[in-house]
């Protein structure tokens, strides 16, 4: 019986992806806007509540171009800003202000907008490379309370944040994480680890477009993509791709 332990696995994994399709949450919404609307009140509801319960609010932004308009609906919400603290759910590794950076589309949208302290605005030092950036967020995270809520976009092969299919960060365990080779420019990033994510008092992942439309597919037929790996969240998809 060689083969047993193969089996085995096969079948546990098989069982584990089900439960993962079970118990995907799914808000459908007609389109990008109701995605971004939606999210937009989850954040205001989830910031209310944690200020009120602990007079702070720590929000994980997602980095790609999905969280734009969400963001920029933010900027007139009735939102106690200055005990809100920001935390990046990836950056990528590039010079500070460039345009492909995510912490620039938030500021853009959201932060140069809202009175957040700066010293409230954690982020990922990028710039000097995975292991250094990696490794200083980690600190940072190290003595952060657990997140109120994070909000994620999803790649059409099934990434999130920076957490790509075959890559060996997937497996990485340290709460920031260094990423080489990612498929998804440019190559070098900087992501957070399941154990942060996973440790969230809520998540959002937005998906929208038919572009995002087979990965859904796939996760709804049981297949463990990156994104299928952050657990107990809540998926906001619009109906091009698949809600
Ligand atoms: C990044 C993001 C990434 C993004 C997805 C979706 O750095 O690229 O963190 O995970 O959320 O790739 O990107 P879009 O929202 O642009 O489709």
């Amino acid at each position: 019986m060689h083969n047993a332990p193969a089996l085995v696995v096969t079948q546990l994994k098989l069982q584990m992806t089900d439960s993962v399709a079970d118990r995907m949450m799914i808000h459908p919404c007609a389109d990008a806007e109701a995605v971004a609307q939606y999210a937009a009140n989850a954040v205001a509801e989830s910031a209310a509540a944690a200020i009120s319960a602990r007079g702070v609010f720590h929000w994980v932004l997602a980095g790609g171009t999905t969280p734009k308009r969400c963001y920029e609906l933010l900027r007139d919400a009735d939102i106690d800003w200055p005990n809100v603290h920001i935390w990046f759910g990836d950056e990528r590794c590039l010079p500070v202000g460039d345009a492909e950076r995510n912490d620039l589309m938030a500021d853009e949208a959201l932060l140069n907008h809202v009175p957040i302290p700066p010293v409230q605005i954690n982020r990922i030092v990028a710039e000097l490379g995975p292991e250094i950036a990696a490794e200083r967020y980690s600190a940072l995270l190290a003595d952060a309370p657990a997140m109120d809520m994070v909000l994620l976009g999803m790649g059409e092969d099934g990434h999130t944040a920076s957490l790509f299919p075959g890559n060996p960060a997937l497996d990485d365990q340290r709460l920031a994480i260094p990423v080489y080779n990612a498929p998804k420019a440019p190559p070098e990033r900087v992501s957070m680890g399941y154990a942060v994510l996973n440790a969230a008092r809520r998540c959002l992942i937005m998906a929208v477009g038919k572009g995002k439309a087979e990965a859904i597919s796939r996760i709804r037929h049981g297949e463990y993509l990156p994104v299928a790996r952050v657990e107990n969240s809540e998926w906001l998809i619009d109906r091009e791709a698949g809600g």
